[in-house]
């Protein structure tokens, strides 16, 4: 059985995003249910969020795309969600997406070993759910993905890409970018979100990045120019930051534009 200490710390946060959609889950005045999050987070992820503290931001950013996911479903009706460091997402169970979809989950496989464990019994998705585990930063993946059914040819895709990018290194962004443009057919989106690279400069920042070192998880990439970055792999993105969005739903995030992050869809 794995346990939350087994997981390394770049997992574990997994279980922090969890725990903060659960917390989310219980106000008056929510953004989303999860009602799989409790379970799903635990004990540990109830304490990674009594250090971290109440954050806003992964609460504005589900929201965001579970309505991002919305629109790419209506828009040429991908049959296929990827979604890549998947963690404890709960979208194949509470969305509604219907069973002709296919979502396949990718993250290490001990996380995805976790959640199928604590969700055995309890929950079932509505739609055809595949577990793919691997190593998104070194191993081959689109092989991985394509020994579970994917076929790229067979259409549009929309690939979710949440809360990763700024635990990889650089090469690593460019080299996942590069992989999921390459398994894109026509019409397919992209939604993904940046931690902007001035907040890495940041002096206000800094308790926020010594936290994340501690924990094992440094946030090592960011970007002010996510519209560039990924019109280098041929998407046409559109740029909007967590603060506009959350002044939007009525949470109000720190940092303002320039500093409180990215979210993305993007088309090709
Ligand atoms: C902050 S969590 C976000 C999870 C999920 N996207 C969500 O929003 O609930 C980061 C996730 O990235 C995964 N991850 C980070 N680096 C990875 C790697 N090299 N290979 C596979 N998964 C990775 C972790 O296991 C973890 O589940």
């Amino acid at each position: 059985m794995t346990q939350h200490n087994e997981l390394d710390p770049v997992a574990r946060t997994a279980l922090l995003t969890a725990a903060q959609r659960a917390r989310e889950s219980t106000r008056a005045d929510a953004l989303f249910h999860d009602p799989l999050a409790a379970t799903l987070a635990g004990p540990p992820g109830a304490g990674l969020l009594a250090d971290f503290g109440d954050t806003p931001l992964i609460s504005v950013r589900t929201r965001f795309f579970d309505e991002a996911i919305g629109r790419a479903m209506e828009h040429g009706s991908p049959h296929r969600l990827v979604i890549v460091a998947a963690g404890m997402d709960t979208r194949a169970y509470r969305l509604g997406l219907p069973g002709e979809v296919t979502v396949y989950e990718l993250d290490r496989p001990e996380v995805l070993d976790r959640k199928e464990r604590l969700l055995d019994g309890v929950a079932a998705p509505t739609c055809r759910r595949v577990g793919v585990g691997v190593d998104l930063a070194t191993a081959d993946w689109g092989e991985a993905l394509a020994e579970a059914g994917f076929r790229a040819a067979d259409g549009p895709t929309c690939w979710l890409v949440e809360g990763l990018n700024q635990y990889l290194a650089e090469p690593d962004v460019l080299a996942l970018l590069d992989r999921i443009s390459a398994l894109s057919a026509p019409g397919s989106r992209l939604l993904t979100d940046f931690v902007p690279a001035a907040l890495l400069a940041a002096p206000e920042a800094r308790p926020l990045l010594r936290l994340m070192a501690e924990w094992g998880a440094p946030w090592l990439y960011g970007t002010d120019e996510p519209e560039a970055l990924l019109a280098g792999f041929g998407w046409r993105a559109e740029v909007r930051s967590f603060a506009e969005v959350g002044e939007e739903l009525g949470r109000w995030l720190p940092g303002g534009r320039e500093l409180s992050g990215w979210v993305v869809e993007a088309a090709r």
